[in-house]
Order: structure tokens, then C-alpha cells, then sequence
């Protein structure tokens, strides 16, 4: 079983990207035969154009996976850029892609309706993605639930080329977390970075504390009666609990005398307590560049052994070579 996972650089992780992806893919390569991580830095550019910010959140995306326990030994780590198969397989990927396929792409309408302006690239993105995961046969895709059509599209897409062009490219599948499958944001529509409603992973106390601090609740009092299947601040503290202790949690917001301000610190406390080892090893990394830059040149080299392969195939099946 081959897994693999892309994460975009346009700015801070948050709980989101941690809960949704980072936790379980790395999780899951514990157990896999073969893992790949990349950041998606050619995804960024659809909507991140500012070449410093790029630069920073693209080197701290690697520390925060480094910090998260990604095991060199067992995984792959690398730029998506760094890998020129990337676009050449989703430039004839692109030519068995139906625009009617592209279309119904909820992500990109979604986009678009949150004021994100159109490009040829953010219309295109789910063949890029389709690349992504086809130039290394990965099997296993685990996303969050916002992503589960962009990979049921690779697979459309993946198919229509082996009925087209014969059985060279592996169908994968996507794998979707349903306790965390959509981590809500402070203003409780899923956390994204594109729609400024997120709790960092890292970095400042500060900022951590402002941000669950201005969690949107409703205007319940103390002493009244709180239904936590509706509450964020809730449903963000469950990610942190076993199911017994989220059980006692809920009962503790149903009893009423939880007001919502303590609630919040909670969360803060359980928070910080969780990341605590993680921001130390975090903070030890950034004084090991030559252990990190190591980790990246060898993950490219192998990245890019694979990808020669595929991509060898896919010139053969469809007359370039
Ligand atoms: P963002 O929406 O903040 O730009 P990305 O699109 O870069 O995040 O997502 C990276 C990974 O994190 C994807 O696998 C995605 O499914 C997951 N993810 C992002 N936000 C959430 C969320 N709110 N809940 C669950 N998973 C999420
Ligand atoms: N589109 C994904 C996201 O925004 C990131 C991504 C790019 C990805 N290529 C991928 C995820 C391939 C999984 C597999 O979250």
C-alpha cells in the first residue's frame, strides 16, 4: 500500500490541516509500506502570489511535519515544484479531462463564491491534483471530507486515460477520517486559511489565545444549558479528548454553570498541553538546517526516481516515445 499526501504552502497550518491531514497521514505511514508528503507550492500559486510569503511558508511547512513526527527513515518529504513531472502529467492528463468534469468542481465554485478571483490555474487545479497522485501510484489519498472529490476526480481521471491509452496508471482511492473529517473554524465554517477563521498550530501563545479567544457562540449565559453538538468551541476541544472524555465534556455543557469563557480557556489549556512536545522538537529543528535541507534532497531524489518511472510509461502508452 502506497499513501500520499500534498499540503499547500499559502500560509500558517492550523488545527484544520492538522487534525484533517497531518495527524492521520502520518499515522498511516507509520503503518504503509511507502508514504510521500509534498507540499504543493505550483497548487499555492492560484491564489497566493507574493513570492516571500511562498518562500516562508513553505520552509515552515517542512519543520511543522518534522515537528508532527514525520519519520525520514520510513517517508518521503518534498517540493512538488522541485519535480517537473508534476505539470507534464497534468498537461496530457489535462487532454482526457472532460470540462464538464472541472465544472461541477465544488471546491473551485466555492472559491470563486468567497471572492477569490479566477484563474486559468484554480479551474485547472484538480488535474494538477489528479498528477500529484498518479505520477507516484499511490493507492491510498487520505483527505479531509473537501477534498474527497478533487481525488474521486484523479480517479475518473486515471480511468478515462487507461480506457483510452490501456492499463498504465494505479486508481486511488480516497480515505476520509470521519471524527475529524471537517475541523470548524472560529466563526464555525470549516477553518481554512483562505477564509481567515483559524487556530495556528504553531507560533505565538499570543495569537493562539486571540484566536480561540473570538470564537463565535451563541449568547447563552453561565448558568443555562448548552447543546455541544452545535458549539465549536466543542467541537474543536473533542479533537483533543478521547470519546469518554468528550462524552463527559458534553455532559459537563448540557448541566449548564459552563459559561463559554472558561470553555475557551479550556480548549487553550488542552491545546497547548497537546503541542507542547511537538513545539519543542519544532523549536530544535530550527537550529538543524543541514539536518533539514538533508531531508529534502534525499526525498526529492527518491521522489523523483518514481516519478521518471510513471511518467516513462505515460510517454510510451500515449505515442511520445
Ligand atoms: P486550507 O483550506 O486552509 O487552504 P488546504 O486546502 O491547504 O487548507 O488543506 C490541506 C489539507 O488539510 C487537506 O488534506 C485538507 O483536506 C485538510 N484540511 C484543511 N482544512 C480542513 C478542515 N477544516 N477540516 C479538516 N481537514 C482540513
Ligand atoms: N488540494 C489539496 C488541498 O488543498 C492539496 C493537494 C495538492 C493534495 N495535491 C494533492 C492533497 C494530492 C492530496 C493529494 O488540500
Amino acid at each position: 500500500m502506497r499513501t500520499l499526501s500534498g499540503i499547500q504552502p499559502s500560509g500558517t497550518l492550523h488545527l484544520g490541516n492538522y487534525f484533517g491531514s497531518i495527524k492521520p497521514n502520518l499515522e498511516l505511514s507509520y503503518t504503509s509500506n511507502q508514504s510521500y508528503f509534498f507540499i504543493a507550492d505550483l497548487h499555492s500559486l492560484t491564489t497566493l502570489q507574493d513570492a516571500v510569503a511562498l518562500r516562508m511558508a513553505r520552509e515552515a511547512i517542512i519543520l511543522d511535519y518534522l515537528a508532527c513526527g514525520f519519520d525520514p527513515e520510513k517517508s518521503v518529504l518534498y517540493y512538488q515544484s522541485q519535480i517537473p513531472e508534476h505539470t507534464e502529467l497534468m498537461w496530457i492528463l489535462s487532454t482526457v479531462t472532460p470540462m464538464g468534469l472541472l465544472e461541477r468542481a465544488v471546491s473551485y465554485k466555492d472559491k470563486v463564491e468567497k471572492g477569490i478571483k479566477a484563474n486559468a490555474g484554480l479551474f485547472s487545479y484538480p488535474v494538477l491534483m489528479a498528477a500529484d497522485i498518479l505520477l507516484y501510484d499511490a493507492n491510498i489519498v487520505p483527505v479531509g471530507r473537501d477534498q474527497k472529490q478533487h481525488v474521486e476526480m484523479a480517479r475518473d481521471i486515471a480511468m478515462k486515460f487507461n480506457n483510452t491509452f490501456g492499463e498504465t496508471l494505479t486508481v486511488p482511492e480516497p480515505k476520509i477520517r470521519e471524527d475529524s473529517a471537517v475541523v470548524p473554524g472560529t466563526d464555525g465554517q470549516k477553518m481554512s486559511k483562505s477564509y481567515g477563521n483559524t487556530i495556528p498550530l504553531f507560533g505565538d501563545e499570543k495569537v493562539i489565545k486571540k484566536a480561540i479567544m473570538a470564537i463565535v457562540t451563541d449568547s447563552k449565559g453561565v448558568e443555562e444549558s448548552k447543546d455541544s453538538d452545535t458549539c465549536t468551541i466543542y467541537k474543536l476541544h473533542r479533537l483533543f479528548l478521547s470519546k469518554e472524555e468528550g462524552k463527559k465534556l458534553a455532559d459537563r455543557y448540557k448541566a449548564g454553570g459552563l459559561g463559554y469563557g472558561d470553555a475557551k480557556k479550556m480548549l487553550f489549556d488542552a491545546c497547548m498541553d497537546h503541542f507542547a512536545p511537538m513545539r519543542r522538537k519544532r523549536e530544535e529543528l530550527m537550529k538543524k538546517s543541514a539536518f533539514v535541507l538533508e531531508v529534502l534532497r534525499e526525498g526529492n531524489q527518491k521522489a523523483q526516481k518514481t516519478a521518471s518511472l510513471t511518467m516513462e510509461r505515460v510517454r510510451k502508452a500515449v505515442g511520445l516515445r
